[in-house]
């Protein structure tokens, strides 16, 4: 198969790119399959000429998976734009093509679907109900792309992403760490992280598949994390215990760290559906936390 990975710069496009490239273990059987990694040079997501023009040189993909994102969440409440043209509207094109060549679409989204004041794990089904910009430009490409391909397509919510690469909090949390001798860090916002390496494993299991590549599959929304659930505050702490930095957490409130896109209080998936179709295995996030410092 040709696959076509986008956002190969954000921590999935790296994570995916590391596992085909390097990692022998996770990657057996990939080899008979041609993956092309592109970033924003080759296809502008915000430009919707460049993404015409890329697929006008290069078709043939069996699949697309989308890692690509606008993912600033608080500079989204004002690149409201741009944030919806990448989130929403290329969404839409990328559907558009997929279905023209007959590519199978793997789709990212986000638990930033949800408002966050379920007091239950949110199952696929559950209603959506946005409460940033971020949330609502990424609901508005799942909307999207399920009515332009109501078939051979695959939305995958997840949630508080990290890994070796980019910006993310567990990077933040081990630089400020080592700076500083104490940090206030939020403690009433509850949700599952998501190591970008253990994401980027299940989407190649998923590609090999056959429920993947039987024909006319209907679009499906699928919840993947890592199992386990903690508050801000409390991965902070577990990130400092793994790496042995001497760093007080003090809990604070939503209220007391105000940041200009809101977030949801707790936002914990369902993640069976993918477990049960797939026989996907989630890993514990203290586990992967420890293989991401790499100290399993
Ligand atoms: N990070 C999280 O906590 C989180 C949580 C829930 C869901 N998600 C979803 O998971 C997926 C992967 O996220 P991630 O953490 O890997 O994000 P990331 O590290 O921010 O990567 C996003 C990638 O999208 C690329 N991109 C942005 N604008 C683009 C444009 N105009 N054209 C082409 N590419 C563009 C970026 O390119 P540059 O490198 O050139 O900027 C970057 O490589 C996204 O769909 C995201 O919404 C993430």
């Amino acid at each position: 198969m040709r696959i076509l990975v986008t956002g190969k710069n954000g921590q999935l496009g790296r994570s995916i790119y590391k596992i085909v490239n390097t990692d022998t273990k996770i990657d057996n059987n990939q080899s008979s399959n041609e993956f092309i990694f592109v970033g924003r040079e080759e296809l502008d997501l915000s430009s919707e000429s460049s993404i015409s023009h890329y697929f006008d040189s290069n078709d043939g993909f069996d699949v697309i998976i989308n890692c690509a994102a606008y993912t600033q969440v608080d500079k989204a409440e004002q690149e409201v734009e741009l944030a919806s043209q990448i989130n929403h509207l290329a969404v839409k094109q990328l559907a558009s093509i997929a279905s023209k060549q007959q590519a199978r679409l793997i789709h990212i989204s986000t638990d930033y679907v949800f408002d966050g004041e379920s007091d239950k794990p949110y199952t696929e089904t559950d209603e959506t109900n946005p409460i940033n910009v971020y949330g609502k430009t990424k609901l508005a490409g799942e909307k999207t792309l399920q009515e332009i391909m109501p078939t051979n397509a695959m939305i995958i919510r997840t949630s508080w992403v990290y890994s070796e690469y980019g910006n993310n909090f567990v990077k933040t949390m081990l630089r400020l760490g080592r700076e500083r001798d104490e940090l206030n860090v939020v403690s009433d916002q509850i949700g599952s992280p998501t190591y970008a390496t253990d994401l980027a494993g299940v989407i190649l299991e998923i590609i090999k598949n056959k429920e993947f590549r039987e024909e006319e599959q209907a679009t499906q929304i699928y919840h993947y994390s890592n199992k386990g659930e903690i508050s801000w505050c409390d991965f902070a702490k577990e990130i400092f215990t793994i790496s042995k930095i001497d760093c007080k957490v003090n809990p604070i409130t939503t209220q007391q760290y105000l940041t200009p896109a809101k977030r949801p209080k707790n936002v914990l998936m369902e993640k069976y559906k993918i477990s049960n179709i797939f026989g996907i295995n989630t890993e514990d996030y203290r586990k992967a936390l420890k293989n991401c410092l790499k100290l399993n």
